[in-house]
């Protein structure tokens, strides 16, 4: 069996090291042009000429959970795209989401800047009930969040594709139930796939039925915001701040107006990372199974674009 590992912004050796421990029998090596043809690969964001390449591929493990960037090429006809099943991010995740929704809640941005200014100065306790929290996308990512944040005694309700029911979460489901679902938000943590459904879905109609003083979490990719939407409603006062780890361009251009904006917290792509040896350990399970003919969960449904 061989197996090709093609991943952009990776140091490789220490992937096609651990890919060749998990599986002793397997010929690990990094692509090249030209390289022979191989039954599995491990990519992200491969060049076009990697698929076109290799058009014998049975199955493909993207090295993230998103595949809307892998989605936008000619893949080859007939093999399996499988992403990141968790693999350790699911709990990256949750930190993350808890983290900038209690830090928005309790006003901790409010308390680091009167401790810089030496002002020792109380604010009025809030109530729970008066911020409920909105998890758009219940999936592996978001399903853990939604449970993480209500464990806070958050209310929270969750919005998905098709009907869901997760325990101490008010679940929404399909187009028909998204302005009822943001009209029951008013901090909203954006966990979709990027597809042509829910590209631009954080935009100025959506946002504007947040209750007044809303908060926006985007976690799952830039294309998800409107920019210039979130810009207007935030300086209305509509919103009170945002919280966003992703941009539509990466890194952020330096002139870009979130960076300087006194409502926006950013950080650089880096709320659930990839964790090399969950992620090699789960792939190397999958391919073992597939070399059984057995099923494997995180198949991506090319159709639906996650
Ligand atoms: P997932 O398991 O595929 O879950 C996606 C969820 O979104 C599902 O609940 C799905 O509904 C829902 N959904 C999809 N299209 C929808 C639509 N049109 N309307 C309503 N709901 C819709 O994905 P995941 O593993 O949770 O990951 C989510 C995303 O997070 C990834 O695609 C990636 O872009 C992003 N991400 C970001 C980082 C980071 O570091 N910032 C890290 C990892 C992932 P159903 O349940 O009905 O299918
Ligand atoms: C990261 O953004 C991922 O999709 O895993």
């Amino acid at each position: 069996m061989r197996i090709t590992y093609c991943c952009a912004d990776t140091a490789p050796e220490p992937w096609l090291e651990g890919l060749r421990a998990a599986l002793p029998g397997a010929e690990v090596s990094l692509w090249q042009a030209g390289a022979p043809a191989a039954d599995y690969a491990v990519v992200w964001a491969p060049p076009q000429q990697f698929f076109d390449e290799q058009p014998q591929l049975k199955a493909l493990f993207n090295i993230g959970a998103g595949v809307d960037a892998l989605l936008k090429l000619r893949l080859p006809v007939g093999a399996q795209i499988v992403r990141l099943d968790d693999a350790g991010m699911s709990v990256q995740m949750a930190e993350y989401v808890c983290h900038a929704v209690i830090r928005h809640f309790r006003e901790f941005d409010g308390y680091e800047s009167d401790m810089h200014n030496g002002k020792w100065s109380f604010r009025k306790p809030r109530s729970r009930i008066d911020y409920p929290v909105g998890v758009l996308g219940l999936g592996v990512l978001g399903e853990r969040v939604a449970k993480a944040v209500a464990q806070f005694d958050f209310p929270v309700n969750g919005w998905s594709r098709t009907p869901k029911a997760v325990a101490g979460v008010q679940c929404f489901a399909g187009h028909d139930q998204l302005d009822a679902f943001l009209q029951a938000s008013r901090v909203l943590v954006c966990l979709l796939p990027l597809t042509a459904e829910t590209r631009d879905i954080l935009n100025l109609k959506h946002l504007s039925l947040l209750r007044s003083g809303g908060y926006v979490i985007n976690v799952a990719r830039g294309a998800h915001l409107v920019d210039d939407d979130l810009l207007t409603l935030l300086d209305s006062d509509h919103l009170a701040g945002a919280t966003l780890d992703v941009f539509r361009n990466e890194p952020l251009p330096p002139i870009h107006p979130f960076w300087k904006h006194p409502k926006i917290t950013l950080t650089p792509h880096t709320s659930a990372r990839t964790l090399r040896s969950e992620s090699i350990a789960q792939i190397a399970g999958k391919i073992a199974a597939l070399q059984l003919g057995e099923a494997v969960a995180g198949l991506v449904d090319v159709g639906r674009g996650y």
